[in-house]
């Protein structure tokens, strides 16, 4: 059997390829049109990218899921980096402490149909957002 989850380990740009090709893969199992396997593969990036600017090292993983009657895709992406310390702030369009677009962030949401994030400075931050195959 073909296993439904990966797990990947952030720390290099390289990694972050490796996290978004090995999500496509798996989300390619669902029929998932080409838009929201590019949306998936994105939010993967930006979740990574964010490991490697802010959190040094991190993981990401993803699953294949089945809840009532839908299919969808999983990702859980975490680190025990300095943590995040207001989240609504961190959340906003434009709002970011390395003079990048601050985009990141909400535009996860945006792509995804379920976003969390739980952090705590000095801890950490998880990150756990679901899409959802459309029928
Ligand atoms: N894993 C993380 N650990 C600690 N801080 C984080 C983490 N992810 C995001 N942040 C903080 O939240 C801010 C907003 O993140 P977001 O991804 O939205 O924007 P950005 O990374 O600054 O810019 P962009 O993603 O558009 O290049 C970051 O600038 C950073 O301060
Ligand atoms: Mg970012």
């Amino acid at each position: 059997m073909v296993d439904d989850q990966v797990s990947i380990p952030i720390l290099t740009d390289s990694d972050i390829v490796s996290a978004r090709q090995q999500a496509r893969e798996l989300a390619k199992r669902f029929s998932f049109s080409s838009s929201e396997l590019a949306g998936i593969a994105a939010a993967i990036s930006e979740l990574a990218r964010n490991i490697v600017s802010y959190a040094t090292q991190g993981t990401v993983n993803v699953s294949l899921i089945e809840e009532a009657n839908k299919k969808g895709i999983l990702v859980i992406v975490e680190d025990q980096g300095p943590g995040i310390s207001d989240i609504p702030l961190a959340m906003q369009d434009g709002y970011s402490t390395s003079n990048s677009l601050g985009l990141g962030l909400p535009g996860v949401k945006r792509l995804m149909d379920s976003f969390e994030i739980q952090s705590e400075i000095g801890k950490g931050t998880t990150v756990i957002v679901k899409k959802w195959v459309l029928r």
